[in-house]
């Protein structure tokens, strides 16, 4: 998969979600719920290209069309030039997955060499289904400013 700059890309970046410290003394990751959510130093960056753009910032309840993609990085630092990890939803074309609106979820390594894991249902589909209501994206790092102007 390619992904291009430049015209139509809308681009946000924010700090990741602080994560609890574990009650537990063992400092093991593999539990880790969600392949995108870091540590409280990591940072996260959206792109959305341009079919995309209008529900992403602009609607309330959003409703995105066949040919949104969404991509999320997960930068350690803010300045690193690359990813360690993509995940990527991509609304196809209708009927494609019942159980989540069309979106397809995919895992992509931070090189972009290849795509790790691509599901319709799972475990990404089962978190991110908390937001059914607005065509499963959660959108939470959109500014009060942003959210404000939604219609
Ligand atoms: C445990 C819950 C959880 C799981 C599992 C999860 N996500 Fe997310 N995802 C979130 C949250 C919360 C956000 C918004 C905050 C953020 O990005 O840090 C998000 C944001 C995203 C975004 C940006 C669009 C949006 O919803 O705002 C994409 C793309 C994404 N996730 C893809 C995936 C993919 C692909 C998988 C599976 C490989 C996955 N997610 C698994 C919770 C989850």
């Amino acid at each position: 998969m390619q992904i291009r700059g430049g015209n139509g890309i809308t681009r946000f970046i924010f700090p990741g979600p602080p994560r609890p410290r574990s009650s537990s003394s063992s400092d093991d990751d593999d539990d880790d719920p969600s392949p995108h959510e870091g540590d409280a130093t990591s940072y996260g960056v959206i792109y959305v290209n341009e079919l995309a753009r209008r529900a992403m910032v602009d609607e309330k309840k959003p409703r995105f069309p066949a040919g949104s993609v969404i991509v999320r990085e997960k930068l350690a630092q803010e300045a690193d030039a690359a990813p360690q990890v993509l995940v990527v939803m991509v609304k196809r074309e209708q009927g494609f997955n019942l159980k989540a609106k069309d979106w397809e979820f995919l895992t992509i390594d931070g090189q972009l060499s290849k795509v790790e894991h691509r599901e319709k249902t799972g475990s990404c589909r089962d978190c991110h289904n908390s937001q059914k209501d607005r065509d499963f994206v959660f959108r939470s790092y959109l500014t009060e400013e942003m959210r404000g102007k939604q219609k």
